[in-house]
């Protein structure tokens, strides 16, 4: 049987930075599936496809084929870890991903990945939808000004300048559009462990979530 790690929360609040650690420590595969629904929307706007011309983006998510190499997201063979991150990408991607069929294909995919590997996913759905009967199911918050400050910082040092008003109003805007929207909307799963990052560490975070795994491998006796 293979093992599942969920962890979900709103926008920036560090999901992929401790998934990616808990993964390797684990050695997991990590999946991130914002990148997914980013890879979507960028697509979408390079052809100029309008997020209410279900049809069209439909069939452009169905000519992707998509997988992860090196935790960098490849689709038709094209690497655009890079392109999916910036800011017009995250203005639009909520958009494109409140689409129900969009949903459906992606999940499927990602379900996928998970009958394979033993897997880290984040995202807003995994506890929810796509890894529902997962024991280890995390959901990872802090407060819009914490999460604004660290996605500032993080994207200037990587020399894509913003201010942070944009990026805390982008932070509010796409929360709420993923959390209010009809189709698997960011929510808390009931069996999920919350834990608010906003005064703790990334190193704080990891442990809390690894004592968690650890505790369920060692009842599978896996270590
Ligand atoms: O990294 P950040 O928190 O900015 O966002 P992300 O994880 O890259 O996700 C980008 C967007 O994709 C989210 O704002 C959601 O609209 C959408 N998303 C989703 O609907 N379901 C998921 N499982 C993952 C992302």
């Amino acid at each position: 049987m293979n093992i599942s790690v969920a962890i979900d929360g709103p926008a920036a609040a560090g999901k992929s930075t401790i998934a990616n650690i808990i993964a390797k420590k684990f050695k997991f595969m990590y999946i991130n599936t914002g990148s997914m629904y980013r890879a979507v929307a960028l697509l979408c706007m390079k052809n100029e496809v309008d997020y209410k011309d279900i049809n069209q983006v439909c069939d452009l998510v169905k000519s992707m084929d998509i997988y992860f190499k090196n935790d960098r997201i490849i689709v038709n063979e094209q690497d655009l870890e890079d392109e999916i991150r910036s800011v017009a990408v995250s203005n639009n991607v909520s958009n494109y991903a409140a689409i129900k069929e969009v949903r459906t294909i992606l999940v499927d995919i990602q379900q996928k990945m998970s009958a394979k590997y033993n897997v880290v996913m984040d995202g807003r759905d995994i506890g929810t939808v796509v890894l529902k009967n997962s024991p280890l199911k995390f959901f990872l918050t802090a407060s819009a000004e914490a999460r604004a400050r660290r996605r500032y910082l993080e994207l200037n040092n990587n020399g894509i300048l913003v201010e942070y008003n944009n990026i805390l109003n982008d932070i509010i805007k796409r929360d709420y559009i993923d959390s209010n929207r009809k189709e698997s909307p960011l929510k808390m799963a009931q069996d999920a462990i919350k834990i608010d990052s906003s005064g703790l560490s990334i190193d704080d975070v990891v442990k809390i979530i690894s004592d968690h795994i650890k505790r369920y491998m060692a009842e599978l006796k896996v270590i």
